[in-house]
């Protein structure tokens, strides 16, 4: 990733801050951001992607959860300027005509939500899950997504959403 020094004179709300290239979404941004900023502020107030979620702000509770470069991360411990490869977040998951990806509707099938502030985090770590190979049994499924706090507590429903994926993608591979 390219970054260049450079100040904010000028720049309204920002102190000192450096030019850093991301790439959200499969788009292409070239940002000045506080030094100080995080993944997670910079995701939802200089791209307005409200989707990825701050509860904690001090990664404990996995609302803010990202994937960088394919990974999941927290986006709330991630300095921006820090940031290498390129960011997914929820808003990237749905196809553009609206279709939703599995993990969403599995989400919604398996009632996997009730307040829904965890959910973004949540979809973003089920489908982290899937890929890294994680959702072998229950218990693995419930281990790789401890780190996602659910005040409402739907997690045996949770569980339940990658499940079906799961069993899903191993229908269709036979
Ligand atoms: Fe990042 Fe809670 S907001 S872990
Ligand atoms: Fe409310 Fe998880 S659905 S916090």
């Amino acid at each position: 990733m390219e970054v260049e020094q450079a100040t904010a004179d000028g720049a309204q709300g920002l102190g000192p801050g450096t030019l850093v290239d991301l790439t959200v979404n499969g788009e292409a941004h070239r940002l000045l951001v506080d030094v100080r900023a995080t993944l997670l502020d910079v995701i939802r107030e200089q791209l307005d992607l409200t989707g990825t979620k701050k509860g904690c702000d001090h990664g404990q509770c996995g609302a803010c959860t990202v994937h960088v470069g394919g990974d999941a991360v927290l986006s709330c411990l991630a300095l921006a300027v820090a940031v290498r490869g390129p960011v997914e977040t929820i808003e990237s998951l749905a196809a553009p005509d609206g279709r939703l990806h599995p993990m969403q509707q599995a989400f919604i099938d398996q009632e996997a939500l009730q307040c829904g502030y965890c959910t973004p985090g949540q979809i973003m770590s089920a489908v982290s899950c899937l890929r890294t190979g994680h959702a072998g049994s229950d218990p693995e499924i419930r281990d790789f997504m401890s780190g996602n706090l659910c005040r409402c507590g739907a997690y045996p429903h949770i569980v339940a959403a990658v499940r079906q994926v799961r069993d899903a993608v191993a229908a269709v591979r036979g």
